[in-house]
């Protein structure tokens, strides 16, 4: 499951600054993790993997990059910027980031600690994963 959640407030202060805010009372789940993603690299292409329990927010704080988000056998791609409204990203979708500017960092809100048995990532796996579990799209 990816979808959109409006969680973030802006207050600009057009003299000084933006800020950006998220209660964490308006996420679907308990945080247990926040990480950022930055200092991307001209050809990186991050992810290519899949979560089974790990349900996780992505906002992209500054820059852009390209997002591919699988559910089984059916893709979305987004152009993920700033101005992106975040995605809420369920377990069982497979996701490739690329194309990242080199200002990009994306920020990363999660439900669950770092469990690294909970990532699929052989794409074989993943697919078998997907159809045994019956995730619908
Ligand atoms: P990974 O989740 O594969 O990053 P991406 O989705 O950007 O490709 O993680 C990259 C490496 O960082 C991997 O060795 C696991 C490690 N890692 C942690 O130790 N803690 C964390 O919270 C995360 C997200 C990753």
């Amino acid at each position: 499951m990816a979808s959109e959640i409006n969680l973030v407030k802006n207050i600009s202060d057009p003299e000084t600054a933006s800020l950006s805010a998220v209660e964490f009372s308006s996420l679907p789940f308990n945080p247990e993790r926040i990480y950022w993603i930055q200092d991307f690299t001209s050809k990186a292409v991050r992810g290519n993997h899949s979560h089974k329990n790990l349900t996780q927010v992505f906002i992209m704080v500054a820059g852009s990059m390209h997002l591919e988000i699988y559910e089984g056998p059916i893709s979305r791609s987004y152009e993920f910027t700033r101005k992106s409204t975040p995605l809420i990203i369920g377990p069982g979708t497979w996701r490739i980031m690329s194309n990242a500017s080199s200002d990009a960092v994306l920020l990363v809100i999660a439900d669950r600690p770092y469990e690294p048995e909970d990532y699929i990532r052989d794409w074989d796996e993943y697919q078998d994963w997907y159809q045994k579990n019956n995730r619908k799209v």
